[in-house]
């Protein structure tokens, strides 16, 4: 496989992302978007779909709401649900995600539509022209984060540690190892664009020690915008898999506040962590965005919440059993990631202090 993304042409740059991921003559795409979405994006994708030579539909979602609040407009048994499952791939461009109802990954009726073989390639985050130009994936990315994932599931036990005082350890036996690569090419297969990480489910209450969130590091939109980069230490304690005390000054008491408030216990436990395999990511900036964030190079993200995300591709899918007390408004999936750690699977070194160790997976 070879990769380019150097074309002047919005559409031609889509169509080379979405011929990375075996879109071509015939294959059944649905081209889905909230009922607000960006025009031009969408024209962009639709010409890509074309120069394909693809068979696809436009599917809007129609707005649903609960209350006072948008709802999930994809509902278990509707039929936009129906579509998507008889779809062979959903191609889902950058939409006004967050200001408008949309479809949740972190719900049930999410992982029904890629368990029944239906691909996935999000967009929403890293399809813009910018982010698809800046972060189109490269051979190296794909091929040392395919090994890491080979890696990850592989191992028993992964431990981090870092200068700043993180020391954690989990089991990770008999889990998935996951990767993003920003491709999907087999069935089931669900990616974003823009991203490159290794990633994996730890087993639900294994996780004992202390992870230290320092100035610079991310806790993401749990306590505001993911651009906001802690400006001081935050420390969380885990016993058996829970956070059970949260040590720090007022960024730690504010983060307790939070997760108290959220009243949903599973947001006490790690749903996934992993490291970032992305040559292209910035850490912070003007720009930033989630992508970067969770694939900046030699980062670990470390995710709180359900991680009941499985689908049918190999190493794909986290395959938890941490299931949400609440399924809307928001998913119980959130969490930050952290700079200069190690990580060890098994007791080898992967990471030392934010850069990848083994030759095979750099
Ligand atoms: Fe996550």
């Amino acid at each position: 496989m070879t990769t380019s993304g150097q074309t002047n042409s919005f559409a031609q740059l889509v169509a080379e992302a979405l011929a990375l991921s075996k879109i071509g003559e015939g294959t059944r795409a649905a081209l889905l978007s909230s009922h607000v979405y960006d025009e031009r994006a969408m024209r962009a994708y639709s010409d890509a779909l074309d120069i394909l030579g693809a068979d696809w539909v436009r599917v809007i979602m129609a707005p649903r709401t609960q209350g006072t609040s948008f709802a999930n407009p994809v509902q278990e048994g509707s039929f936009v649900t129906d579509i998507l499952k008889s779809a062979d791939v959903v191609v889902r461009p950058t939409t006004a995600k967050g200001a408008v109802a949309d479809i949740g990954m972190y719900t049930p009726v999410f992982e029904e539509i890629i368990m029944s073989g239906t691909r996935w390639w999000d967009c929403s985050v890293g399809g813009s022209e910018t982010l698809l130009r800046k972060l189109f994936p490269t051979q190296a990315m794909i091929d040392r984060t395919r090994a890491g994932a080979v890696s990850m599931q592989d191992a028993k036990t992964l431990r981090i540690t870092s200068e700043a005082g993180t020391d954690l350890t989990l089991s990770v036996e008999g889990r998935i190892g996951h990767c993003q690569v920003g491709i999907v090419d087999e069935p089931g297969r669900w990616d974003n664009f823009g991203f490159g990480l290794v990633a994996t489910a730890p087993v639900e209450d294994s996780a004992n020690g202390k992870v230290v969130w320092d100035g610079g590091d991310s806790l993401g939109e749990l306590l505001g915008s993911y651009s906001a980069l802690l400006p001081e230490q935050v420390v969380t304690h885990f016993e058996d898999g829970k956070i059970v005390s949260i040590e720090g000054g007022w960024v730690a008491r504010r983060f307790e506040e939070y997760l108290a408030g959220l009243n949903r216990p599973e947001f006490y436990r790690i749903a996934h962590i992993g490291w970032g395999t992305h040559e292209s990511a910035a850490w912070g900036g003007p720009g930033w965005n989630t992508a970067e964030w969770e694939s900046y190079y030699g980062c670990i993200m470390l995710h709180l919440g359900m991680n009941i995300f499985s689908t049918l591709a190999p190493y794909n899918g986290l395959h938890g059993t941490s299931r949400p007390s609440i399924a809307w408004p928001m998913p119980s999936h959130a969490g930050g990631c952290l700079l200069r750690h190690d990580l060890y699977l098994d007791g080898e070194k992967i990471l030392n202090a934010g850069a990848i160790v083994p030759d095979g997976l750099k």
